[in-house]
């Protein structure tokens, strides 16, 4: 694989020509590929509508070019290493002749159980192998997989199901996590009563509990694979047609789903996966996402098994059965790139180096971190004791909706600063707006960042609603693609994320959007009204802070803030949970009815000194009432 850069220089150069001559260097790059027809051209697109469509006409099957493309060379080769929740059960090596075979055959049972192109399949899974196999198994037939994150509630995976009409949903009996069983079968049935497009459901057996079974509806997994051949032609695909949709939530209370097709995010998760991490086959690479989420998509699953690599998945938490299990991983597996989030960092520092020193971690050749803004201190302790000072900290900045790694170090070959993302990727070119949607040109410049040109892993649409997919990405600043996110670009020209700048929270690494999580409060029939922010958190990045006005009649606080949390987590699910709830007798609002957010910022941040001009409001007294209340940051 000749794609990869190996020198500054390199990727100066390449980064120029990407830029002045796109289709060239796309081209390029994608034809390493395995395409059943060429592209008649390679990219062809507006910002305006949006439409966007790269390798034009080509046609081609992403999980051939996982599995076929590398079965001569790697068909021996681990493709991946699974490890599981309990240390002390067997983990499993699948080389890519067997993820051949698995994908193979549970494709022809989801095609025997009436699934074709463009069907809509639900996976609401633990993370084992059979989540991969499930995903590259809806992509061979054609059919579009929609992950969901086995942590969210039966009703917010009944709203994805509807969203999206799917017909079929893929889960297991139970979910092992940490010291807990979660029971994930029974959570479909209760999404299932009201998603009524779902007719049947594949179930494989992990924990061994007792699930009901509905008939005509339900079939275990290994009824479903018994007898079906163990290999098959993979559907071809047009470069367009949709790969997945992926809900993610943005400033509106209902998420979207986020479409990706087949083409595009093939050439750029394998390409930016190759550079960033600068995996050399043969090496072990872990990232400890989970496949709910675009991370475990892009750089669990398709971009390191297009690139040959072996993908190392982890079942478990990063504390079970102690705090030194990701390095115990680490040293048992010889993991040479490692990729993680900055939560899950803080968390483990927490307990300080001990839990490291058991370990050599003499493997590691780079660590990578993603999903929000790493803090410094966080970053020197991930360089100092995890990397021991000699990997390059590669820090990812991207989104669920740009597909891939946009920002990063390219690990060992550009430089890495701490807190920064530094610089962009090739083929990526950002630019920082004001809030006139002005570009701010030169450097030391701070504003909205945008991106101005087309990338092949970008997102198409959100399904079912294109023009939310307008109006949220390319309506805020003309001819820009806008992520949401602030950003800085200091002295040297590299960039520092500075956190969105929408009604869009970061807690551990999830993105939640405040109305989202109001809404849910709101299903409280106590509860008249809530206004939700973010506030700085030591170990999540933010924290949510919930004002709730409330009818009190006949409650105590402590009891309405419990039922409160409770069903947050019965609409959501428990990542959604408020951190604080505090009850007040109103909200700061304008005389147009507007809830002042900045005010309340400040308060949850506990920063009450300075609350700027609150004479606009129309009760500016409530601002000292829910002050005198306020409740102390973490
Ligand atoms: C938002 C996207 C990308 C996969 C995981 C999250 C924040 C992500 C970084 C980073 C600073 C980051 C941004 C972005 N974010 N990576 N390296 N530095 N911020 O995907 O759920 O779509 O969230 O996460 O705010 O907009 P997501």
């Amino acid at each position: 694989m000749s794609n990869k850069i190996q020198t500054l220089s390199g990727y100066i150069h390449e980064y120029s020509k990407s830029i002045q001559d796109p289709e060239n260097f796309w081209s390029r790059i994608a034809d390493s590929f395995h395409w059943q027809r060429r592209w008649d051209s390679v990219v062809e697109w507006n910002f305006e509508e949006p439409n966007i469509n790269w390798f034009v006409n080509a046609k081609l099957n992403i999980s051939e070019n996982i599995l076929e493309r590398h079965l001569f060379i790697l068909g021996d080769k681990p493709a991946i290493i699974w490890e599981p929740n309990d240390p002390g059960e067997a983990g499993r090596i699948i080389t890519y002749r067997e993820l051949y075979e698995m994908v193979c055959q549970f494709s022809n049972a989801m095609k025997a159980h009436g699934i074709g192109k463009g069907d809509r399949v639900i996976i609401y899974m633990p993370m084992v192998p059979e989540a991969a196999v499930a995903m590259l198994a809806c992509a061979r037939i054609g059919a579009v997989h929609s992950v969901v994150f086995a942590g969210f509630s039966a009703q917010s995976l009944s709203d994805r199901i509807n969203d999206c009409q799917a017909t079929m949903v893929l889960t297991s009996d139970g979910n092992f996590r940490g010291n807990k069983t979660i029971p994930i079968k029974e959570i479909v049935d209760e999404a299932l009563k009201s998603a009524p497009s779902a007719e049947k459901v594949i179930v494989l057996q992990r924990t061994g509990q007792r699930v009901d079974m509905q008939d005509g509806r339900d079939i275990w997994w290994h009824d479903a694979i018994t007898g079906m051949a163990k290999e098959n032609k993979a559907e071809i695909m047009d470069s367009e047609d949709m790969l997945f949709i992926l809900y993610t939530s943005g400033s509106t209370g209902k998420p979207k789903g986020v479409v990706h097709t087949c083409g595009g995010y093939m050439v750029y998760t394998c390409y930016s996966f190759q550079n960033a991490f600068q995996y050399s086959i043969g090496d072990v690479y872990w990232c400890t996402a989970d496949i709910g989420w675009i991370t475990g998509h892009s750089y669990i699953v398709y971009g390191p098994l297009l690139a040959g690599a072996t993908t190392l998945m982890f079942e478990g938490v990063p504390t079970y059965p102690d705090p030194g299990r990701f390095w115990n991983i680490c040293d048992k597996h010889r993991v040479n790139q490692f990729y993680t989030a900055p939560t899950a960092i803080r968390a483990l520092q927490v307990f300080g180096t001990e839990p490291i020193e058991p370990y050599r971690l003499d493997s590691l050749k780079v660590i990578g971190s993603v999903g929000e803004p790493i803090n410094e201190e966080a970053w020197h302790w991930y360089h100092d004791h995890v990397g021991k000072g000699k990997c390059p900290v590669v820090d990812t900045w991207w989104q669920t909706e740009t597909g891939g790694i946009m920002i990063s170090p390219i690990a060992g070959v550009t430089p890495t600063k701490p807190a920064y993302a530094t610089l962009p990727l090739p083929g990526i070119q950002p630019v920082i707006v004001d809030n006139n949607g002005k570009e701010l040109t030169g450097n030391t410049v701070e504003g909205n960042l945008c991106i101005k040109f087309p990338w092949p892993s970008m997102l198409r649409t959100t399904y079912g609603d294109h023009e939310r997919c307008r109006q949220t990405y390319f309506s805020s600043f003309k001819g820009y693609y806008f992520t949401g996110d602030g950003v800085k670009r200091d002295e040297d020209g590299y960039y520092r994320i500075l956190g969105r700048v929408d009604d869009v929270i970061n807690v551990s690494g999830h993105r939640m959007g405040t109305a989202e999580v109001e809404n849910a409060i709101n299903e409280h029939p106590k509860v008249i009204e809530s206004a939700v922010v973010g506030y700085p958190h030591e170990i999540k990045g933010q924290g949510i802070y919930a004002y709730v006005i409330c009818d009190m009649e006949g409650r105590s606080e402590e009891n309405l803030i419990n039922e409160i949390r409770e069903t947050v987590t019965k609409i959501i699910g428990p990542i959604a949970k408020p951190d604080k709830i505090q009850i007040v007798p109103g909200l700061p609002k304008t005389r147009s009815g507007k809830i002042m957010r900045r005010i309340l910022r400040k308060i949850a941040s506990g920063d009450m000194a300075n609350m700027g001009d609150t004479s606009t409001l129309l009760n500016p007294a409530v601002v000292e009432q829910i002050k005198e209340k306020a409740l102390t940051p973490s």
